[in-house]
């Protein structure tokens, strides 16, 4: 099996068994935007979804690693941006960095 150098999480929204989360209605196009995107750019990335992350008034959130760097309020502008983080390490807008 060939490990990715970067996994992108996008908050799915599950908890306790359901979707209950902030991020579930962008939870699809995201991931499939995402996920287009890094195979568009050729990029050693895993996009997947997750549980909920717990920092729901922040969704729709989106946390890459290894270098644990989460954003938040991503949208489609935002995922472009990550997108080119991932593939030139630009820096994404302040305003939809959670944690770096
Ligand atoms: S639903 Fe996304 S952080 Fe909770």
């Amino acid at each position: 099996m060939k490990k990715p150098a970067r996994h992108v999480l996008v908050c799915g929204s599950f908890r306790n068994g359901t979707v209950n989360g902030t991020c579930n209605k962008a939870n699809s196009e995201l991931l499939q935007y995402l996920a287009e995107g890094a195979d568009e750019r050729g990029l050693d990335a895993m996009v997947s979804s997750t549980g909920c992350l717990n920092v729901c008034t922040h969704g729709p959130v989106v946390v890459v690693y290894p270098e644990a760097r989460w954003f938040k309020q991503v949208d489609e502008d935002t995922a472009e941006a990550i997108l080119d983080y991932l593939e030139n390490g630009t820096d994404v807008d302040a305003e939809h960095v959670l944690a770096a």
